[in-house]
């Protein structure tokens, strides 16, 4: 999150003053209702559901598109735990596939983990950066393969002029506090297809079969769950999608400032980046030869009163970390544990992914400074160009 304030606080006295904090029976129309119309028309998308994580997103659209136990779905071996746990929590199995110098799924290692099982690919837009996705969308269309797109840390970024999350058959966004924009915890899943709509809505709402829009679905209506937002975070959500596109425009001319300084450098180089128009910019990636030299910039960039994280370091993020997917302990209960669903064996190991471990091991994330003018930002580029040389 980089903006909230006094906005977002007179948003929630509203909501509050007016004693309706619920969505439904009695708040039909309201700011969750608000929200999505707005979202779908930046966007450019038919349908959008508000919802209380970007996890909940995920398992919705997974169900949306019809994933489930004994399915397959190839997910990126650098993203946060939730991409593989929403898999496994609609009963399908994660398949691990590298990531490149992009730092995001590498397409070509995509294709070859497609076996007859694969029902879905979650591409996952990490850290702002737009995912390859012609060649992604080209897979989807080759093995009639459902495209669930994890955007939750790219909100408003995009692809070759269209919006991340409508590319694909469905897509996520997380508005936890770490994302672009925020109400704490939240997310949203957005598609053009009614029927992924219908499904997402049903998964999300325990009490579907009570609302008042449940007479206008064409789905059967199935037994969902509650991952219902509150008009408390519609009313926040619709103050900080208002602030989204400066927020952007602030990051990407900040950016844009840090590379023109960095690009050119010796004994280093950008990470490629698939679209850098829609690239959200809230970091620059920096790749060098080895760890030992990543951690000899590091040392030299301390000693300077600069830092810049490396993505191996992320935990959380790093496959090799995932315990309950290497473990393949899927759920609470065996009976429904989704790697013994496909009657397929399966084996993770934490060097499965050489080429992702390496990459994440060469590369560094200098952050952009959101609140620094254009000159210091330029001024901050050229002490981490001289750091790098210096090693
Ligand atoms: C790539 C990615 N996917 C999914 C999630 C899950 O979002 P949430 O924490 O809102 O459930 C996150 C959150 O950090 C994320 O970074």
């Amino acid at each position: 999150m980089y903006l909230i304030g006094k906005e977002e606080a007179q948003a929630v006295a509203r909501v509050i003053e007016s004693g309706q904090l619920f969505r439904y029976r009695g708040g039909e129309g309201g700011e969750c209702d608000r929200f999505e119309r707005e979202l779908c028309a930046k966007l450019g998308a038919k349908h959008s559901l508000l919802l209380t994580s970007g996890t909940s997103a995920l398992i919705c659209a997974l169900v949306g598109a019809g994933v489930g136990p004994g399915d397959e779905v190839i997910v990126p071996a650098y993203t946060f735990m939730a991409s593989p746990l929403a898999v496994l929590a609609v009963g399908a199995v994660p398949v691990i596939a590298e990531v490149d110098d992009s730092l995001l799924m590498d397409p070509r290692d995509a294709a070859r983990k497609i076996t007859p099982r694969t029902r879905a690919i979650m591409p996952v837009h990490m850290v702002g950066l737009p995912c390859d996705m012609a060649a992604l969308l080209r897979l989807g269309r080759k093995g009639k393969i459902r495209i669930v797109e994890d955007a939750c840390q790219a909100v408003g970024g995009s692809y070759k002029g269209r919006r991340l999350t409508t590319l694909g058959d469905a897509g996520a966004f997380s508005f936890n506090q770490f994302k672009i924009i925020s109400c704490g915890e939240g997310g949203a899943v957005i598609t053009s297809d009614r029927r992924i709509y219908e499904r997402a809505l049903i998964a999300h709402d325990g009490g579907c079969a009570f609302r008042r829009h449940a007479g206008t679905l064409n789905e059967p209506i199935f037994a969902g769950q509650t991952m219902r937002a509150s008009e408390v975070l519609g009313a926040i959500m619709r103050v900080q999608l208002k602030r989204l596109d400066g927020i952007l425009k602030r990051l990407r001319a900040r950016k844009a400032a840090m590379t023109s300084v960095l690009c050119g450098g010796k004994g280093y180089v950008l990470a490629p980046v698939h679209d850098a128009a829609g690239d959200c910019g809230v970091l620059t990636a920096v790749q060098v030869e080895s760890l030992a030299r990543l951690r000899a910039v590091q040392g030299t960039l301390k000693e300077r009163g600069l830092s810049a994280s490396s993505p191996i370091d992320s935990g959380m993020h790093v496959y090799s970390n995932w315990e309950p997917i290497l473990a393949q302990r899927a759920a609470h209960h065996p009976a429904l544990n989704a790697f013994r669903l496909t009657g397929r064996r399966y084996t993770y190991t934490p060097d499965m992914c050489p080429r992702t471990t390496d990459v994440l091991s060469r590369t560094l994330f200098i952050a952009t400074p959101f609140k620094d003018t254009l000159p210091r930002v330029k001024a901050r580029a050229r002490a981490f160009r001289a750091a790098l040389e210096s090693v």
